[in-house]
């Protein structure tokens, strides 16, 4: 058996930028018992986002992992080629691990979101219960291309205006499940013409964290969104305002992939989007989504 992880031997440091930290010092493939993994679970509250490198797991190592952290969540509404039984995933870790990945075999994508630029968004958020967390593995990637942006919506709350804080008190937003972050419509769905009919849950705008008691934005994605209660150009124009904030650069921090990271956000205070990247490239992750709670407003 692998030596047990230890507590004493966990260090944390900081990427310096807006979210993110570094655990050094961890095997995630072997037992971790409470009291290192209250280094862990501590790091993530002050850090939204984790990097651990360097990790060997398979599907049962991420997936046992991943429980640390709370009951798994199904695996999203795919697009339609999701469904192939050839994907690397088991049988029983199917309904858990999401194939995200832009490699074909036999001429058909084996993962979702191929090699497209991915927008600004929250994971699963069209569900009532949006995940807390999600786990991305990468098991293989190219030199360049499809680095992964993470913003800490802590501060794009903190830091917006003192009239848009007021304006957005108390409203909810519709949160689109018809489309994927590449922008890609989702099995069963139609295209929206009106965003007023948005297929999706509704969340408040501000929230606060379960955890950490604090306030963030939660936006989900831009596209399809709805503020319900307001005319859509007034809708249009607040999200747009929230968006132009939110997605400024000071407030990301960027993951460029090596194989073997494990990557683990906040869902309820960070978002990500990802860079395009070359289809020749290789780039393979298996990726877990922990069950959330219902969206408390702030
Ligand atoms: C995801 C996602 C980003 C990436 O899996 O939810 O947004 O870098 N992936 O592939
Ligand atoms: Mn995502």
């Amino acid at each position: 058996m692998r030596q047990e992880n230890n507590a004493e031997a966990i260090w944390v440091r900081p990427t310096g930028g807006a979210c993110g930290a570094d655990v050094h010092g961890v095997d995630l493939a072997a037992p971790m018992d409470e009291a290192a993994f209250k280094v862990i679970a501590d790091a993530w509250s002050a850090h939204l986002v984790l990097r651990f490198s360097g990790q060997r797991l398979d599907d049962d190592g991420l997936i046992a992992f991943s429980r640390r952290f709370g009951e798994l969540d199904r695996v999203p509404i795919g697009t339609g080629d999701l469904e192939r039984k050839d994907n690397g995933v088991a049988e029983h870790a199917r309904p858990w691990v999401v194939v995200i990945s832009n490699v074909k075999v036999g001429g058909k994508a084996i993962g979702g979101l191929g090699s497209y630029e991915l927008a600004w968004h929250t994971d699963m958020s069209y569900n009532p219960i949006p995940p807390r967390a999600s786990l991305l593995y990468a098991l293989e990637c190219p030199a360049m291309g499809g680095d992964t942006g993470f913003t800490n919506m802590y501060r794009a709350y903190e830091t917006l205006p003192e009239d848009l804080k007021r304006r957005i008190q108390g409203l909810d937003c519709i949160h689109d499940a018809s489309l994927n972050s590449a922008g890609e419509r989702r099995l069963g769905f139609q295209a929206i013409t009106d965003v007023r009919q948005t297929p999706g849950a509704v969340h408040p705008i501000v929230r606060l964290h379960p955890v950490t008691r604090r306030q963030c934005l939660f936006l989900g994605r831009r596209a399809n969104a709805y503020i319900p209660g307001l005319s859509l150009a007034d809708s249009e124009a607040l999200l747009d305002r929230l968006w132009a904030h939110a997605a400024k650069p000071e407030f990301a921090w960027y993951q460029r992939w090596r194989v073997g990271d494990l990557m683990l956000w906040d869902n309820r205070c960070a978002m990500h989007r990802r860079d395009s990247l070359d289809e020749t490239g290789r780039r393979l992750m298996h990726r877990t989504q922990i069950v959330g709670e219902a969206v408390e407003a702030a």
